[in-house]
Protein backbone atom coordinates (compact mmCIF):
# COMPACT_ATOMS: atom_id res chain seq x y z
CA UNK A 1 0.00 0.00 0.00
CA UNK A 2 1.41 3.65 -0.98
CA UNK A 3 1.99 5.56 2.04
CA UNK A 4 1.78 9.66 1.48
CA UNK A 5 4.59 11.71 2.13
CA UNK A 6 4.45 14.11 5.34
CA UNK A 7 4.78 17.58 3.44
CA UNK A 8 5.02 20.37 5.93
CA UNK A 9 2.79 23.53 5.60
CA UNK A 10 4.04 26.77 4.90
CA UNK A 11 3.47 27.38 8.45
CA UNK A 12 5.89 25.70 9.53
CA UNK A 13 9.21 27.93 9.85
CA UNK A 14 11.66 25.33 8.26
CA UNK A 15 10.39 26.02 4.84
CA UNK A 16 12.24 29.44 5.42
CA UNK A 17 15.62 28.30 6.23
CA UNK A 18 18.68 27.39 3.49
CA UNK A 19 19.36 23.98 2.77
CA UNK A 20 22.96 21.98 3.00
CA UNK A 21 24.99 20.73 0.54
CA UNK A 22 24.61 17.01 -0.05
CA UNK A 23 28.03 14.83 0.27
CA UNK A 24 27.86 11.53 -1.16
CA UNK A 25 27.21 8.68 -1.29
CA UNK A 26 23.82 9.52 -0.84
CA UNK A 27 22.04 7.48 1.99
CA UNK A 28 19.92 4.66 1.51
CA UNK A 29 17.03 6.57 3.27
CA UNK A 30 17.65 9.71 0.90
CA UNK A 31 17.80 7.20 -2.05
CA UNK A 32 14.74 5.77 -0.67
CA UNK A 33 13.27 9.20 -0.42
CA UNK A 34 13.90 10.48 -3.73
CA UNK A 35 11.76 7.04 -5.00
CA UNK A 36 8.93 7.64 -2.70
CA UNK A 37 8.56 11.53 -3.85
CA UNK A 38 8.88 10.39 -7.91
CA UNK A 39 6.03 7.61 -7.13
CA UNK A 40 3.72 10.25 -5.28
CA UNK A 41 4.51 13.29 -8.17
CA UNK A 42 3.68 10.88 -10.45
CA UNK A 43 0.52 9.36 -8.88
CA UNK A 44 -0.30 12.55 -8.29
CA UNK A 45 -0.93 13.79 -11.78
CA UNK A 46 -2.65 10.79 -12.90
CA UNK A 47 -6.25 11.15 -11.86
CA UNK A 48 -7.31 7.74 -10.84
CA UNK A 49 -4.79 7.46 -8.44
CA UNK A 50 -4.95 10.89 -6.86
CA UNK A 51 -8.45 10.11 -6.02
CA UNK A 52 -7.41 6.71 -4.63
CA UNK A 53 -4.81 8.26 -2.59
CA UNK A 54 -5.95 11.65 -1.87
CA UNK A 55 -3.21 13.18 -3.78
CA UNK A 56 -2.79 17.20 -4.48
CA UNK A 57 -1.57 17.40 -7.97
CA UNK A 58 2.09 18.60 -7.96
CA UNK A 59 5.17 18.29 -10.36
CA UNK A 60 8.10 19.41 -8.00
CA UNK A 61 8.92 18.69 -4.49
CA UNK A 62 12.30 19.59 -2.54
CA UNK A 63 13.75 18.22 0.93
CA UNK A 64 12.59 20.69 2.56
CA UNK A 65 9.48 20.22 2.47
CA UNK A 66 9.85 17.06 4.47
CA UNK A 67 11.50 18.66 6.68
CA UNK A 68 15.37 17.86 5.49
CA UNK A 69 17.69 20.78 5.22
CA UNK A 70 19.14 18.75 1.88
CA UNK A 71 19.55 20.50 -1.31
CA UNK A 72 17.47 18.06 -3.44
CA UNK A 73 14.95 18.53 -5.77
CA UNK A 74 12.89 16.11 -7.65
CA UNK A 75 10.70 17.37 -10.71
CA UNK A 76 8.02 15.01 -12.28
CA UNK A 77 7.22 16.30 -15.78
CA UNK A 78 3.91 15.27 -17.99
CA UNK A 79 5.29 15.31 -21.38
CA UNK A 80 2.14 13.68 -22.88
CA UNK A 81 -0.80 12.13 -21.22
CA UNK A 82 0.77 9.73 -19.17
CA UNK A 83 4.40 10.18 -19.73
CA UNK A 84 6.38 11.15 -17.23
CA UNK A 85 10.48 12.53 -16.96
CA UNK A 86 11.80 12.47 -13.82
CA UNK A 87 14.75 14.99 -13.28
CA UNK A 88 15.98 14.73 -9.62
CA UNK A 89 18.87 17.54 -9.01
CA UNK A 90 21.26 17.08 -6.29
CA UNK A 91 22.94 20.24 -5.42
CA UNK A 92 21.64 21.99 -8.13
CA UNK A 93 22.87 25.81 -9.49
CA UNK A 94 21.32 27.83 -12.33
CA UNK A 95 24.36 29.07 -13.88
CA UNK A 96 22.35 30.61 -16.98
CA UNK A 97 19.17 31.82 -17.59
CA UNK A 98 17.23 33.48 -20.18
CA UNK A 99 16.44 37.37 -19.93
CA UNK A 100 13.03 36.63 -21.29
CA UNK A 101 10.52 36.34 -18.47
CA UNK A 102 7.35 34.42 -18.46
CA UNK A 103 4.65 33.68 -15.96
CA UNK A 104 2.13 30.35 -15.33
CA UNK A 105 -0.96 32.12 -16.39
CA UNK A 106 -3.38 30.76 -13.75
CA UNK A 107 -0.45 31.53 -10.87
CA UNK A 108 1.82 28.83 -9.11
CA UNK A 109 1.03 26.29 -6.78
CA UNK A 110 3.08 24.90 -4.05
CA UNK A 111 2.17 21.12 -1.82
CA UNK A 112 3.33 23.09 1.08
CA UNK A 113 0.91 25.79 0.42
CA UNK A 114 -2.87 24.66 1.04
CA UNK A 115 -4.84 27.57 0.02
CA UNK A 116 -5.09 29.36 -3.16
CA UNK A 117 -2.80 32.48 -4.03
CA UNK A 118 -3.62 34.51 -6.55
CA UNK A 119 -1.03 36.33 -9.02
CA UNK A 120 1.94 36.03 -11.16
CA UNK A 121 5.13 34.61 -10.74
CA UNK A 122 7.71 36.51 -13.10
CA UNK A 123 10.50 33.77 -13.56
CA UNK A 124 13.00 32.96 -16.48
CA UNK A 125 11.39 31.50 -19.31
CA UNK A 126 14.93 29.20 -20.01
CA UNK A 127 17.29 27.95 -17.61
CA UNK A 128 20.23 25.86 -17.73
CA UNK A 129 20.57 23.97 -14.62
CA UNK A 130 23.99 21.87 -13.32
CA UNK A 131 23.86 19.35 -10.17
CA UNK A 132 24.34 15.59 -9.71
CA UNK A 133 22.45 13.03 -10.00
CA UNK A 134 21.59 10.24 -7.62
CA UNK A 135 25.38 8.08 -8.00
CA UNK A 136 27.29 11.58 -7.99
CA UNK A 137 27.42 12.38 -11.54
CA UNK A 138 27.62 15.75 -12.76
CA UNK A 139 24.52 16.53 -14.90
CA UNK A 140 23.02 19.49 -17.14
CA UNK A 141 19.66 20.33 -18.43
CA UNK A 142 18.08 23.22 -20.36
CA UNK A 143 14.83 24.22 -19.36
CA UNK A 144 12.15 25.84 -20.67
CA UNK A 145 8.77 27.03 -19.89
CA UNK A 146 6.73 25.24 -17.56
CA UNK A 147 9.46 23.06 -16.65
CA UNK A 148 12.06 26.25 -16.44
CA UNK A 149 9.55 27.02 -13.78
CA UNK A 150 9.61 24.23 -11.95
CA UNK A 151 13.34 24.27 -11.31
CA UNK A 152 13.42 27.90 -10.44
CA UNK A 153 10.23 27.07 -8.17
CA UNK A 154 11.76 24.12 -6.53
CA UNK A 155 15.51 25.74 -6.23
CA UNK A 156 13.47 28.68 -4.76
CA UNK A 157 12.25 26.25 -1.86
CA UNK A 158 16.26 25.29 -0.98
CA UNK A 159 16.64 29.04 0.09
CA UNK A 160 13.75 29.16 1.69
CA UNK A 161 11.84 31.25 -0.35
CA UNK A 162 8.14 30.74 -1.35
CA UNK A 163 6.56 31.10 -4.20
CA UNK A 164 4.29 33.90 -3.17
CA UNK A 165 7.57 36.37 -2.25
CA UNK A 166 8.04 36.64 -5.70
CA UNK A 167 4.69 38.11 -6.36
CA UNK A 168 4.83 42.04 -6.34
CA UNK A 169 2.00 43.27 -3.86
CA UNK A 170 1.72 46.42 -5.93
CA UNK A 171 0.90 44.61 -9.18
CA UNK A 172 0.10 41.23 -8.96
CA UNK A 173 -0.92 40.72 -12.46
CA UNK A 174 0.53 41.05 -15.49
CA UNK A 175 -0.96 41.64 -18.86
CA UNK A 176 -0.26 39.77 -21.83
CA UNK A 177 1.94 42.68 -23.27
CA UNK A 178 3.68 43.44 -20.24
CA UNK A 179 4.54 39.16 -20.02
CA UNK A 180 4.66 36.63 -21.62
CA UNK A 181 1.76 34.01 -19.59
CA UNK A 182 2.02 30.51 -20.68
CO1 LIG B 1 6.71 24.37 -3.76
Amino acid sequence: MFKKLDILDEKDKRLRLKSKKVEFPLTQEDKKLIQHIIDELTYSQIPEYAEKYDLRPGMGLAFPQLGLLKRIIVIVHEVEEGLFDNYVFINPEIISSSEEMIAAESGEGCLSVNREVEGHVKRHARVTVTGYDEKGNQIQCRAREDLALAFQHEIDHLEGILFYDRIDPKKPFYTEQEMRLI
